[in-house]
Parts: structure tokens; sequence; C-alpha cells
């Protein structure tokens, strides 16, 4: 096996030849470059452990110049700089451009080999430091014991480590990013990138020098050559977010790219190989999209190896405790807060709701929780002072609507009591002194509304 994928640059072939030899015979897997721009178009292409790059190439453009373009493309590429007649300054500022290490000429095959490991060390423990935060991070945890979470997650563990397309759908904020990012750090791609394209964030008119990378000067303010995400992602991941919101053209083009594997960057007619799995994403109704004819029927069944349907949170209302608990933990570390219980009634109150927003707004009630928290203990008032009117009823959300005005002015009094009592925890005397009222004429309106206090047996009515 080799030990490292090493490119030497160097424009005096008898450096190359010597160098190759020795680093050959100590087991690394070389290649050469007799010009920066050789180099610049190798690496393009090609992933190498290191680059090795002579600093003074008097025919083309210099080492300090390709190691900037270099870092540009790809900031984490290694490179060690080799000069016969380097100042202060070129190490100064190859340093300060991000080259790793330095080695002065005559070389010695003793000191290259030293560095060499030296820097391929170093590149090992930050790739496996990458990949334990990856796998550490809280934030890429699935929460949820539930019957269909544990059939999605034994579902993952069986599609991760194959090279087959994901295709992931379901509502707002279930956690299809998440199932994404799951398939990628179990798969034999894990140390590789996991890169991700939201493409409804992007403009049309941008999406395909994202997606495949643009030479320069390829459009108005193409400054620089760029990679593109297929690029960046080689023998890792490419997530497309939003799938369903790509234009056919677009469609068009991407289904090239899976069937053939390879691409050009807009503005260059090279083609270049990638391998990359993709997973895709979408919270729109795909199939009624086929049926209209927006998404192409072939790139479906290209992207759809292994469908993934992720369910809303209301069908798995058992999970909703353990995920609460989750996101307090997390809640409380991101805000420097300790102590705080979810109590019984709160966890109860929590279980009714019907979470339209799925996991981001649970998410999201207990972070605000978290914040307004004025007592270690949450209980079900608190909650109900946080959650959104989602459980109101049609009428109470047309209360802003046209009607008659006497009509208008009943469903705005209902919501205000209905609102109030909910953030003051059903507590009448604060209620009442909030709205400016007597508490009998709150009583009052409240028979006369049909308000009352929301019991567990009720569901999700609050009134
Ligand atoms: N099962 C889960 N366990 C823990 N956290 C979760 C779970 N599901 C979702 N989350 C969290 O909820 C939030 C939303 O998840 P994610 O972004 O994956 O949803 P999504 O389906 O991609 O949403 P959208 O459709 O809005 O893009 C994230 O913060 C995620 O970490
Ligand atoms: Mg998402």
């Amino acid at each position: 096996m080799s030990l490292g994928r090493i490119l030497i640059v160097d424009d005096e072939p008898n450096i190359l030849k010597s160098l190759s030899r020795a680093l050959s015979l100590e087991g690394y897997e070389i290649d050469t470059a007799e010009s920066g721009e050789t180099a610049l178009e190798k690496a393009g292409k090609q992933d190498y452990d290191l680059i090795m790059l002579d600093v003074r190439m008097p025919a083309g453009i210099s080492g300090i110049e390709v190691l900037r373009h270099v870092k540009q493309r790809s900031p984490e590429q290694l490179l060690v700089m080799m000069s016969g007649h380097s100042t202060i300054e070129t190490a100064v500022e190859a340093t300060r451009l991000g080259a790793h290490d330095f080695l002065e000429k005559p070389l010695s095959t003793e000191k290259i080999l030293l560095t060499l490991q030296n820097a391929l060390k170093f590149k090992k423990l930050q790739d496996e430091n990458a990949s334990l935060r990856n796998q550490l991070d809280p934030d890429y945890v699935i929460i949820g014991e539930s019957p269909v979470m544990t059939e999605l997650m034994a579902k993952i563990a069986k599609t991760a480590p194959s090279n087959g397309r994901a295709f992931i759908t379901g509502e707002n904020g279930t956690g299809k990013e998440l199932v994404a990012r799951m398939l990628h750090f179990k798969s034999l791609r894990r140390d590789r990138p996991f890169i991700k394209l939201n493409c409804a964030a992007v403009p049309t008119d941008l999406i395909e020098s994202e997606l495949f990378g643009h030479e320069r000067g390829s459009f108005t303010g193409a400054f620089r050559s760029r990679k593109g995400k297929f690029e960046l992602a080689h023998r890792g991941t490419l997530f497309l977010d939003e799938i369903g919101d790509m234009r056919l053209e677009m469609q068009s083009k991407l289904l090239r790219v899976l069937q053939e594997g390879e691409l050009e960057r807009v503005g260059s007619s090279e083609t270049i190989r990638v391998d990359v799995r993709v997973i895709a994403a979408t919270n729109k109704n795909i199939e009624q999209e086929l049926r209209h004819g927006r998404f192409r029927e072939d790139l479906y069944y290209r992207l759809n190896v292994v469908p993934f349907l992720v369910p809303p949170l209301r069908l798995r209302v058992g999970d909703i405790p353990l995920l609460a608990l989750h996101f307090l933990k997390v809640a409380q570390r991101e805000n420097v807060k300790k102590g705080l219980r979810l109590m019984d009634d709160a966890l109860e109150e929590l279980c009714r709701h019907r979470w339209p927003g799925n996991v981001r707004e649970l998410r999201n009630i207990i972070e605000r929780l978290v914040i307004l928290s004025g007592e270690p203990d949450i209980r079900a008032e608190h909650v109900r002072a946080v959650l959104p009117d989602s459980d109101l009823s049609p009428a109470e959300h047309g209360a802003t609507s046209v009607g008659p005005l006497k009509e208008c002015v009943r469903q705005f009094e209902r919501q205000m009591i209905l609102r109030t009592l909910r953030r003051e925890g059903w507590k009448i005397a604060q209620t009442a002194r909030n709205l400016g009222l007597e508490r009998s004429h709150l009583y009052k309106k409240m028979r006369a509304y049909e308000i009352r206090k929301p019991t567990l047996e009720d569901g999700h009515g609050d009134s």
C-alpha cells in the first residue's frame, strides 16, 4: 500500500527524476509536474496527499503563485515548499499563504523523508479530528425509539455502506438533512467531504456554476476559476437539498453527470471525472411534480435508488419526550444555563401539540423555554405560554378576515383572552389584570366564549 500520493513540482528534470526515484523506493506514489501550469492542472483533477513545490520556476508562474491558487481552490491541501535560494521574505510569504513546511536545497533524502512523514502525520490527525468531530457532534445524532424511527435507522445502517443513491422525502423540519448526514457518516466515504447544495437557495443562473464550477471569465463576475460542488465532493457525498425546486434545464445537466460520471466546468471544454455519491431530498410531493412534468422522470429514477420517507413528528408522538429532553440539554449548553427540568405535565403538554413544523419547531420551542425560563422547573403553563396558536380553530385564524364587524370583534376578543390565559398559565387573577378586566367579568366572558382550561383528555382541543 502506498504511504501517500505526492505531486512533485520542479522545473529541473534532474531533481524531478531523482526525487521521484528516492520517494517511490520509500513507498510513496509519485506524480510530477515540470511547470506551475501543469501542477495546477493536475491538482485540479486529482487528489494528492501532499504537493512538493519549487519556489522558483523562471519559465512560467512561480511556486508562490501555484501555492496561492491551490490554497484558494482547496484550503485543506497540504504543500511543502522547496527552495535553493530562498530569502526570509519568501519563506514568510509561503507560510502566510498556508505552506506547511519549507525545505532548503540541496535536498537530503533524510531531511525530505522526515518532513514528509511529519506533514502526512499532521494531515492524518487533521482528518481524524474532522471525522471524530462529525461523529460526536450532538447536532448529528438522530434521536427516536418509536417503531417508525427504529425502522428508519435500520434502513440507514443497511444503505449507508453501499454507494447507492438515496432520495429523502418528508415534511419541513422532519430531519431529512440529518438522515443524509447519517448516510454519509456511516459510509466508507466518511473521511471524505460531505458537501451540501440547497437548490432552492441558489439563483437559477448560478446553479450550474455552483454544481460544476467555472473557469475565470466564463461569465460576468467570474474573476477566478472555481471548483463546483461536484468536484469538492469528489470521493465523498453530495447532498442536493430541495431538489424538487431545480429547474428542468438544470435537471437535464444533472442527469448527464449522473449517467456519465463526468462534467465540464462552465466556460471550459475539458472533461473532469468525478466519483460522487449523490443524496437528494425534497419536501415537495414528488409524484405530483412528476405528473405535472415539473420533474424529469428519468432523473427521478436515477436518484431514487433507495427511497427514505422521514415521518412527521405527529406520527411518532412517543419520541417527543426523548427529543425534548435532548434539545433541553443542547439548548442549556448553548445558552450557558444549568439545572432546568421539564416536568411531566410540560412533557404531556408538548405531546398534545400537533407540531406542523415538526422536529425543528420542537427544537425552537425548547430553546425558547430555556431562554425565557425564570425558574428551574418547566411546567405545562410555561409550555402553553410559548406554543404558537397553530392549534387555534380555523375560525380564530380567520379573525382578521372580513365579515360582520360584530362577529370579528367577538372572535378577536375570544382570541385575546385565550392567548393571555395561555401566556399566564391559566392564572385567572393575572390574566384579568393583564386584560384590564374584573375577575368576575373574565369568568363571564370565558363562559360565553366557551373557553376552559384544557385537560389531557381533551387531545388537541383547547376550548
Ligand atoms: N430525530 C432527530 N433527532 C435529533 N434532532 C433532530 C431529529 N430530527 C431533526 N432534528 C433536528 O431538527 C432540525 C431540523 O432537521 P433537518 O434540518 O434535518 O430537517 P429537514 O427535514 O431537512 O427540514 P427542511 O425540510 O426544513 O429542510 C435540526 O436542527 C436537526 O438537528
Ligand atoms: Mg433540510
